[in-house]
């Protein structure tokens, strides 16, 4: 099972960078969720990635971002095949908080594409703005999954995995993430839409992580009764208490 802890831009310092690699290497090793092992992967920001990612090792690196360029003329970019040199394996890609700043479903297409050309496995998030009673919603993510998956060769798409994180759950603590039973109708939701574009079978394999205000309280009833393969967290990833705890509730025998 996944755990990956996107740091965002919460981790500034070298000091706390260093303690929560070292947290994250203890407290994950040879624990599991219900018989399957956690899988941490540590998504620094750009600068922490490059300085940090031996010391990560063994545990896997993801960026929280990528660009969809390829190697040349592109200021500020990092392109996937830099990332792939540094030993990164998987990349964040069009999460909310960049969607926010403009990156559109036909951005984060390029860039799902361009972390594939480059043997990255790309974690793409999807998700709704908000909940209105006429169920518009569904239609905006299937809307996204469909700039993902149309026309892409199936042995690609099954590459990918789906991190759903409806927008108006994501920051907002104890209370604010969705519940189990939504979680598992729209998993369920998302898998038929992605099934609109490759084969069922590969559709009910593909990994789908949920995110969105993901604490130790609900982490384990979100995974179990939502039948997500792991997690994508913020908050709970960057305060070492708070990431001990989820681990913990996690991989209670329940
Ligand atoms: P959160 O963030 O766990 O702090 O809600 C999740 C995310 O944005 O990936």
């Amino acid at each position: 099972m996944l755990i990956v802890s996107n740091w965002k831009a919460y981790v500034d310092t070298e000091k706390r960078a260093e303690e929560l690699i070292r947290v994250a290497k203890r407290i994950t090793k040879k624990r599991s969720f219900q018989n399957t092992l956690f899988v941490p992967v540590l998504a620094p920001p750009f600068p922490l990635l490059g300085v940090y990612r031996k010391r990560i090792s063994p545990l896997s690196c993801a960026s929280q971002d990528v660009s969809n360029i390829a190697p040349g003329s592109g200021t500020g970019e990092v392109t996937a095949r830099l990332l792939r040199a540094l030993g990164v394996s998987y990349v964040i890609i069009g999460h909310s908080e960049r969607r926010k700043n403009g990156e559109t479903d036909s951005l984060v297409r390029e860039k799902t594409q361009r972390a594939l050309e480059e043997n990255l496995i790309p974690i793409v998030c999807i998700g709704e703005n908000f909940r209105d009673e006429h169920g518009q919603y569904l239609s905006e993510l299937r809307t996204q999954i469909r700039a993902i998956f149309e026309d892409l060769d199936v042995r690609l798409a099954k590459k990918i995995i789906i991190a759903y994180e409806p927008v108006w759950a994501i920051g907002k603590g104890a209370g604010g993430a969705m519940q189990p039973d939504d979680l598992e109708e729209m998993v369920l939701y998302i898998r038929k839409c992605i099934s609109e574009h490759i084969p069922e079978r590969s559709a009910l394999q593909l990994p789908i992580l949920y995110g969105g205000s993901v604490l130790a309280e609900n982490a384990f009833l979100l995974v179990k009764q939502g039948r997500v393969q792991g997690l994508l967290i913020g908050r709970s990833g960057v305060e070492s208490d708070a990431y001990q705890e989820l681990v913990k509730a996690l991989s209670k025998t329940s």
